[in-house]
């Protein structure tokens, strides 16, 4: 399963500019059969106020964006999950997108908004659903701070996710990229994180996209202001054996008995 990621800079307020900087970088990836794409993808993330940000959202039924990544996907064969800022009704949510050839699969709402986010977005009311390809790949997506939330991460290991795909506009100096590897190792899975690179006003996104696999190991990172096309075969079956040692077993071994989640 040939997976990676694209670490460029969307343009803030400027969707037209950002679909003619994906168009090449897309077609650098074609011959991923999964590609991850950073955060709110179609708008940049900075917005001066809520009035701008309503005035960049998209909804999913009718969204230039979302056209432009089937048409990607249907040419080059392959899945694609992106941030997406989406907009149903009034109400404006941090998405990802899952994107295949025969068009859009699903979305996942970001659970866990970050700092000025809570003024802008509406928290996900999609819960954690993970998807399963036809290729059989099962797939969950998280959203850049979601990385701070184990409980996320578990969640997507139980319902049987191979790869996690986390869009991200990471801003804090290596955290994800440091928590990353290890949700990988204690669930056992493979984690895409496609972080976005540049400064708008008085944020600098920290770059730096990881893939980690359940082993915990870091397949690959990019720099922290480079734009980067990249993919690499990833043997998504490893995700399957949870077992640590042959009497420890990742998922089995827990005592939910003895949790209280609140
Ligand atoms: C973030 O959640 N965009 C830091």
């Amino acid at each position: 399963m040939k997976t990676g990621f694209i670490q460029f800079s969307p343009t803030l307020g400027q969707p037209e500019t950002t679909l003619g900087q994906l168009d090449p970088l897309l077609d650098a990836a074609k011959e991923a059969d999964l590609i991850v794409l950073p955060e709110l993808c179609n708008s940049g993330y900075h917005f001066e106020d809520k009035a701008m940000a309503a005035s960049l959202a998209e909804s999913t039924s009718d969204s230039p964006f979302i056209r432009f990544l089937e048409a990607k996907a249907k040419a080059h064969d392959q899945y694609i999950v992106s941030g997406f800022h989406e907009k149903e009704g009034a109400l404006l949510y941090n998405s990802s997108v899952l994107v295949g050839p025969q068009g859009w699969i699903g979305t996942y709402r970001k659970l866990h908004l970050f700092w000025n986010e809570k003024d802008i977005f509406e928290p996900g009311n999609l819960g954690l659903p993970v998807f399963k390809l036809d290729n059989g790949l099962t797939l969950g997506m998280l959203v850049c701070f979601d990385w701070m939330f184990p409980e996320a991460w578990r969640s997507l290991a139980l319902q049987g996710a191979q790869i996690v795909c986390h869009p991200s506009n990471l801003v804090l100096p290596g955290f994800a990229q440091k928590a990353v590897p290890i949700h990988a190792l204690i669930n056992r899975y493979f984690v895409v994180t496609a972080n976005r690179i540049g400064t708008e006003k008085t944020l600098t996104f920290t770059g730096m996209s990881t893939i980690a696999n359940p082993k915990g190991e870091v397949v690959f990172q990019a720099g922290a202001e480079e734009e980067r096309v990249y993919s690499t075969e990833l043997l998504t079956e490893m995700a399957d054996n949870k077992w640590i040692t042959p009497r420890n077993h990742a998922l089995e071994d827990r005592r939910p008995d003895c949790y209280s989640l609140g």
